[in-house]
């Protein structure tokens, strides 16, 4: 059959990149979110870019040092909270304007990460 192109080669290991470094870079100042973040993000984001690599397509550069993803369970430490996983959308977005990923792909690529973020709420709202 004929083999189709994964999105992570449109969009390309360097757009990825420079994507993961300006949402981290929200995320560090985001007030819902930093106080779950570790401090130096360095190796979320190089964990980060593996990851969606392989989300979009690409080699599967996560799972060859890491493991299966088996993301839901490496978010039950931090409270996700419904609040939380929308402030991580909205720095997603914002990064996203910033390398001016746009079109189709981009369609396509902020569904993919909703449903996820959604999967990943683990509390309710509340104070924590
Ligand atoms: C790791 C928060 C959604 C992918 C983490 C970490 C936190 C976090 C606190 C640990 C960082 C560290 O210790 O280095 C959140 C919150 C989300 C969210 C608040 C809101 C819904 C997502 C989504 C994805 C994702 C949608 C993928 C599309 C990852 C990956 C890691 C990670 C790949 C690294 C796991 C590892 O340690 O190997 N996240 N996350 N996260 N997150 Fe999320």
């Amino acid at each position: 059959g004929e083999k189709s192109i994964a999105p992570f080669e449109y969009i390309g290991e360097e757009k990825l990149s420079k994507l993961v470094d300006a949402f981290y870079s929200k995320v560090s100042q985001h007030p819902d979110l930093f106080p779950i973040f570790p401090d130096d993000l360095t190796e979320t984001a190089r964990k980060q870019k593996q990851f969606l690599t392989q989300y979009l397509g690409g080699p599967p550069l996560y799972t060859e040092e890491h493991g299966h993803p088996m993301l839901r369970a490496r978010h039950l430490p931090f409270p996700i909270t419904p609040t939380r996983a929308r402030a991580w959308l909205s720095c997603m977005r914002e990064a996203m304007d910033e390398v001016e990923l746009h079109g189709d792909l981009r369609d396509f690529f902020y569904h993919r990460l909703e449903l996820t973020a959604n999967h990943m709420v683990n509390q309710p709202e509340g104070p924590g």
